[in-house]
């Protein structure tokens, strides 16, 4: 879960490098390096920590050169250390490497046995060393990396630069994503689309198990069998900028703001708003009228919106719906039968287990339609279909524009597949998508009320532990409501369903943990208010998230009120999102969290 770039140009390179991290530092941020051939050869520099102490490295000890590799790491084998840094290096190559080597021990014993001394801890020096090895019998670099890859198991995205070789590099790919880049008289290597992105758009995605030689002039792509293998070069959308934070203190801020905007560009994709109807993605090689099962699986906050997901395709589309964590579902062996879809859902699309779990599925015969923010990624060019998240790049760690859209998403195509299936008459569905249409001015109404979320987060963040509770569609909001509180502001939190509560939670309550209750008016909410009475009862500090008329019809006076705008309930958790992820921003800021970038996370989980 590393992100790795190389480049053969014309100018220095060191830059152009670090330029490129900036854009993969989504990736892992846990120290960063980069490598450039001076006067042929090989020098490194690099930095524990965020990319900004390789830039000062860089600063105080800049590099020439106009051949080099980059890295910025998430760590796996070995502490994030500058020594455990990447680009790992022998007198004959540097390497960087997105990934796990599973039998690097093995390997490492091999090669310590015949004399090897290692520098790290990492399973990336097992690969220098073992090329190294296989140079010393051949003393060509193709040859060696030829001869190293078939004993190399597990994944890897690979990118080696030679001592003494200027117009040089080779790149590998198994399992884990890579790019070669095309320019005038310069050439690329990039784990994606948006590393390359300021330096060109076209670009040819590697196969699994295909290994590239690239020179100034061109790439020799092979594959797992040493035969030339032809990848379509492909125009990409990336586009030359990297996102900035505009008026924001962060990406996230900024990402909870563009809701609106991004939620009613994906819907206005997959509405046809003059006549009330949904408008499903176009060719989809499967019937929705013949399913006899949905089965979805997701990692994260994508996981839980296919939670809310399955209640909307239960209830409008009358499918079964099964759904797992993707981490569990592609070891359970599932039995699926060939009349039932498989739905992935994942912003990256290179969610490593969603990804396998999209494998499976396909192994066992069915097709695979992906919810994905990134068109370009490996998810969405494996899937049968893909429906796109109009969300743009999301760059804050913690997920909330794209969870957004793809609920957007999952309504639009569970509507559709209502209709498809005779489930929903023209007038359920006008109605829906008459409420749906409502859902970007809910959710600018719901970030009006910024300043009463900002007031409650502070009192939280004083607080070690949070419960959530949610009914419905907003059960798994209570889930991600808590799962952001977590990841950015290290606080405990746990999301429940309101009515396993007294099957265990309750025990928790006290006077002092704050106990957030996201209750839209719905067909439950009566029930919900029962929930928040039996919170009351034993002294707990109820937060609630609901209409502003709910706390005195409920008869409770709860320690913190975060009120919303009246709304009709079967979309109300894409609006209740809001909050939820504010709360979670501003507890971070009040206790000075890296709310972008929270510890010990990335943004692209690429391996198990
Ligand atoms: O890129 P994906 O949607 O596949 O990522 C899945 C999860 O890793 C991701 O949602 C993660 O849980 C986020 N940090 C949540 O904010």
């Amino acid at each position: 879960m590393c992100g790795i770039v190389g480049i053969l140009g014309k100018e220095p390179v060191a830059p152009l490098l670090v330029d490129a991290l900036r854009r993969l530092e989504y990736r892992g941020y846990d120290s960063a390096g980069v490598a450039t051939l001076e006067d042929g050869r090989l020098t490194r520099r690099r930095a524990e920590g965020k990319l900004r102490n390789l830039e000062a490295r860089l600063k105080d000890e800049p590099l020439a050169g106009t051949i080099g590799i980059g890295h910025t790491r998430w760590a796996t084998h070995g502490r994030p250390t500058e020594r455990n840094a990447h680009p790992h290096a022998t007198d004959r190559l540097a390497v960087v490497h997105n990934g796990i080597i599973e039998n690097f021990r093995e390997l490492r014993q091999r090669l310590e046995a015949e004399g090897d001394v290692f520098e790290t801890e990492t399973d990336t020096e097992v690969v220098a060393r073992l090329v190294t090895h296989e140079m010393r019998k051949t003393n060509d670099p193709a040859a060696a990396v030829a001869a190293a890859l078939p004993q190399l198991h597990g994944a890897f995205a690979l990118a080696f630069l030679f001592d003494g070789h200027e117009e040089l590099m080779i790149g590998a790919r198994k399992g884990a994503p890579l790019a070669v880049g095309y320019g005038e008289g310069e050439m690329y290597l990039g784990s994606d689309a948006l590393a390359l992105a300021p330096f060109t758009q076209t670009i040819s995605y590697l196969d699994d198990g295909d290994w590239v030689v690239l020179d100034r002039k061109g790439a020799v792509i092979r594959d797992a069998f040493g035969a030339k293998a032809d990848r379509p070069k492909i125009r990409t959308s990336a586009g030359a900028f990297l996102v900035d934070k505009g008026n924001h203190r962060h990406f996230m801020a900024k990402e909870i703001h563009e809701q609106p905007e991004v939620v009613g560009r994906t819907l206005a994709h997959y509405l046809d708003m003059a006549n009330g109807r949904v408008r499903m993605p176009a060719d989809l090689p499967f019937d929705w009228a013949k399913l006899d099962r949905i089965t979805m699986s997701a990692c994260g906050t994508a996981y839980y919106a296919g939670l809310v997901g399955k209640y909307w395709f239960e209830r409008f589309a009358r499918i079964p719906v099964e759904i797992d964590v993707a981490s569990e579902f592609r070891y359970r062996e599932a039995p699926l039968s060939a009349a039932g879809l498989s739905v992935v859902i994942s912003q990256s699309g290179e969610t490593a287990d969603t990804l396998a779990g999209l494998r499976y599925a396909k192994e066992q015969g069915q097709h695979v339609l992906s919810i994905v923010n990134v068109p370009t990624s490996t998810i969405a060019r494996e899937s049968s279909a893909a429906a796109p998240t109009l969300a743009g790049p999301e760059i804050g760690v913690a997920s909330t524009k794209a969870f957004t859209c793809q609920l957007a998403v999952l309504a639009c195509l569970a509507i559709g597949a209502g209709r498809a299936r005779g489930t929903l008459d023209a007038e359920r569905e006008r109605e829906l998508v008459a409420e749906l249409v409502k859902v970007p001015g809910l959710m600018a109404d719901a970030l009006k009320h910024e300043a009463a979320v900002e007031h409650v987060a502070r009192d939280i963040a004083k607080t070690t532990d949070v419960l959530f509770l949610g009914r419905g569609t907003n059960y798994p909001l209570a889930l991600e409501g808590a799962l952001k509180l977590k990841e950015i502001s290290y606080i405990h939190a746990e999301g429940y369903a309101a009515g396993e509560l007294k099957h265990g939670p309750i025990a928790l309550i006290d006077e002092t943990m704050p106990v957030v209750v996201l209750a839209p008016r719905d067909a439950i909410f009566e029930k919900t208010v029962s929930n928040m009475q039996e919170v009351a009862a034993r002294g707990g500090r109820i937060i609630l998230i609901a209409e502003e008329t709910a706390a005195d019809e409920a008869g409770l006076v709860p320690a913190g009120m975060i009120p919303m705008a009246p709304m009709a309930p079967e979309f109300a958790a894409i609006v209740y999102a809001v909050p939820a992820q504010l709360l979670a921003y501003y507890a971070a800021v009040t206790l000075g969290k890296d709310v972008d970038q929270p510890r010990n996370l990335a943004k692209s989980v690429t391996v198990e």
